[in-house]
C-alpha cells in the first residue's frame, strides 16, 4: 500500500457525447475550474467538420489537436483529474471505444433539445459492457428543449440505465431560471449571459416551503418546483453511491455548459463520488491497484503525419505501482525489457517529461514501432490486461496494390498502421487477398494517404459487400473446419490468426447462426484472451 495517497487522489475519466452536444464546451469549463486554462476558447473543438471528408490538411490539423488534447490533467480541490479526450467524429468511434478501456468513469453529455442520439447509444453499449460508472449532464437548458420528465424517460429507456437526478431544473429555454440542487438543498440561479464561476448565485433553501423560494423564482415556478421535488424525492430517494460505482445508476445534472451553469455542481459531485483507480483483471489474475509493482497497458497509439517526424506516441495507462523514468520494464508480448527516457504527462496541456507516475495516470511513450494496442508492461511478470475489445468494422474494402515494386513496403505499412488501430486487417482464408475493415470512410482516405506518404506504397480500394466481421468460436473443431471450407469466400483471418465470418447482411448472419448452432459468432474480439 505504498502509493495509497497518490492513488486516492486520482480520478481518470472521459466525456462522451454525440457531436455538437457540448463536449468541448464542458471540457473547457472543467479546465477553467481546475485552473488549467485561463480563458474560454482555449480548447479547440476537435471536430472534423462534416464537409471535410477529403481534406487531408483538415485531418492533419485534427490529429495535431487531438494529440495536444488527448489527455488533460488538472487539479481541483486536491483531486488530480485525468480527462481523456475522445474523438467527436463517428468515423473514429473505434478510438473512443478503446479510450473507454483506460478510464475509471465517464460523463455523458446529452443535448436537451435532441435527446439521445445515435452515437450515444453505441458508446453506452460499450460502457454497459464494462459496467463503467456514468454521470449524465443534460446540456443546453437555456434552449427550448424536451420536457425534463420525457427526457429522463427517454434516456433511461434508450440507454438502459437508471437515472438519479442530482439537480432539478426550473423551466428551460428563455424561461430557464436555474436548478435546485437536491443534495445541497440550494437554489442555483441562472442569469442569461452571466457566467457562474463562484457561489454568488447560490441561495441555500433547505426548506422548500420557505417564501424565499417564491421571492427568487416567482409563485408559479416555486409551486411547480415544490411538486417536482416531492415527486423526485419520492421516486428516487437518496443516491446509493455503490449503485453508481457498479454502473447501475447514473446521477444526472441539468445545466448549460456554454454559460458555465450547473457545471460546478457536476464537478463537485464528481470529485466526491467518482471512482479512484480500481483493480483490473488480466489473463492470469486480478491485479490490485495497490500492488507495489508497476503494470499497465497501451490503449492508443498516435502517429505523426508529418513525414519529417515519424515518431509515434503510445498512450500507456498505469494500473498498479509507480512508473519511473529510465527504469526497465518488461514488454510482455515481445518478451523484451525496455526503458523510457522521455515519458511525458499532459499536465495543463503542455507536454512535460515526468520522473514518475501512478495508477490512473496516462503517460506518453515515444515509440519506434514496438507497441500494439493492448500491449502490457510489467516488472517481469507475464500477463496481459483483458477487457480491451476489438469491435467489428462496418466497411470492408479489398486492398489493390497499384505498384508491385512496392509490395514489401505495402505489407509493412499495412501491418504498422493496423497495429496503431487505425483499421483492422484481414486476410482471406486460404488466399492472399488483404481486406481492410474500418468504422468510417474517412479512415480509408487516411490509410491511402499514409501508405503513400510514409511507405511509398500506392493502393486502391475495392468495396466489398460485407456488413460485419464475426469472430467464430466453437467447441467442435470439425464443424468449424467444415464451415470454413464451405464458406471460403466469406471467411478470413484477423491479424492474430483468429477466424472471422464476413457476413453480407444480418439475414445471412442469422441464417448461418441457425444452420450452425455449434458455432458462435461474436461482434467483438478480446485483444487478449
Ligand atoms: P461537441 O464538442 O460535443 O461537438 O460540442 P461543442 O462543445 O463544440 O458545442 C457545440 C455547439 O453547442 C457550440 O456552438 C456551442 O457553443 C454550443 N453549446 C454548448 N453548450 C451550450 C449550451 O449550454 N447552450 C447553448 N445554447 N449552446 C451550447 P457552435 O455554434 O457550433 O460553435 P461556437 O461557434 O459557439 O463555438
Amino acid at each position: 500500500m505504498k502509493y495509497e495517497a497518490e492513488i486516492n487522489k486520482r480520478k481518470t475519466f472521459a466525456i462522451i457525447s454525440h457531436p455538437d452536444a457540448g463536449k468541448t464546451t464542458l471540457t473547457e469549463k472543467l479546465l477553467l475550474f481546475g485552473g488549467a486554462i485561463q480563458t474560454a476558447g482555449a480548447v479547440k473543438s476537435n471536430k472534423i467538420k462534416k464537409h471535410a471528408t477529403s481534406d487531408f490538411m483538415e485531418i492533419e490539423r485534427q490529429r495535431g489537436i487531438s494529440v495536444a488534447t488527448s489527455v488533460m490533467t488538472f487539479e481541483y480541490k486536491n483531486t488530480l483529474i485525468n480527462l481523456l479526450d475522445t474523438p467527436g467524429h463517428k468515423d473514429f468511434a473505434e478510438d473512443t471505444y478503446r479510450t473507454l478501456t483506460a478510464v475509471d468513469s465517464v460523463i455523458l453529455v446529452i443535448d436537451s433539445v435532441n435527446g439521445v442520439e445515435a452515437q450515444t447509444r453505441r458508446l453506452m453499449e460499450v460502457i454497459a459492457m464494462r459496467k463503467t460508472p456514468v454521470m449524465v449532464f443534460i446540456n443546453k437548458m437555456d434552449r427550448d428543449g424536451k420536457n425534463r420528465y420525457d427526457l429522463l424517460e427517454e434516456i433511461e429507456a434508450e440507454l438502459k440505465i437508471q437515472l438519479h437526478p442530482m439537480t432539478w431544473p426550473i423551466n428551460n429555454g428563455k424561461d430557464f431560471k436555474g436548478v435546485y440542487d437536491l443534495t445541497q438543498k440550494s437554489l442555483v440561479l441562472f442569469t442569461a449571459g452571466t457566467k457562474q464561476t463562484d457561489d454568488d448565485d447560490v441561495v441555500e433553501i433547505s426548506d422548500l416551503t420557505s417564501t424565499m423560494l417564491d421571492e427568487k423564482v416567482g409563485d408559479k415556478d416555486a409551486a411547480t418546483l415544490r411538486e417536482d421535488v416531492e415527486l423526485i424525492d419520492g421516486v428516487y430517494g437518496q443516491l446509493d453511491k455503490s449503485e453508481y460505482l457498479t454502473g447501475e445508476k447514473a446521477p444526472v445534472f441539468f445545466g448549460s455548459a456554454v454559460n458555465n451553469f450547473g457545471v460546478k455542481e457536476l464537478l463537485d459531485t464528481f470529485i466526491q463520488i467518482a471512482p479512484t483507480p480500481r483493480d483490473r483483471s488480466t489473463n492470469t489474475r486480478n491485479v490490485s491497484v495497490q500492488e507495489d509493482k508497476m503494470s499497465g497497458f497501451v490503449f492508443k497509439i498516435h502517429a505523426n503525419l508529418d513525414p519529417k517526424h515519424r515518431d509515434r506516441i503510445a498512450f500507456f495507462r498505469i494500473c498498479s505501482g509507480r512508473f519511473e523514468r529510465n527504469k526497465y520494464y518488461h514488454h510482455v508480448r515481445m518478451d523484451k525489457d525496455m526503458r523510457f527516457s522521455n515519458p511525458y504527462t499532459f499536465l495543463a496541456r503542455s507536454k512535460d517529461v515526468v520522473e514518475d507516475a501512478y495508477p490512473g495516470d496516462i503517460v506518453g511513450l515515444f515509440d519506434t514501432g514496438n507497441f500494439k494496442i493492448g500491449d502490457t508492461l510489467t516488472e517481469g511478470e507475464n500477463f496481459f490486461y483483458t477487457g480491451i475489445p476489438t469491435f467489428s468494422p462496418e466497411i470492408f474494402k479489398e486492398v489493390v496494390n497499384k505498384d508491385p515494386m512496392k509490395t514489401k513496403q505495402l505489407e509493412k505499412g499495412l501491418m504498422q498502421l493496423t497495429d496503431e488501430g487505425v483499421a483492422q486487417l484481414f486476410t482471406q482464408h486460404g488466399g492472399n487477398k488483404k481486406i481492410i475493415g474500418c468504422v468510417g470512410e474517412l479512415q480509408f482516405e487516411v490509410i491511402q494517404y499514409r501508405l503513400l506518404q510514409e511507405y511509398g506504397a500506392s493502393v486502391q480500394f475495392n468495396t466489398l459487400p460485407f456488413y460485419k466481421a464475426c469472430w467464430m468460436t466453437s467447441n467442435d473443431k470439425k464443424k468449424l473446419d467444415d464451415f470454413t471450407r464451405f464458406k471460403m469466400a466469406n471467411v478470413a483471418e484477423d491479424k492474430d490468426g483468429h477466424l472471422v465470418y464476413l457476413a453480407q447482411s444480418e439475414w445471412f448472419l442469422n441464417t448461418e447462426r441457425n444452420n450452425n448452432p455449434d458455432i458462435e459468432f461474436h461482434f467483438t474480439s478480446e485483444v487478449h484472451k
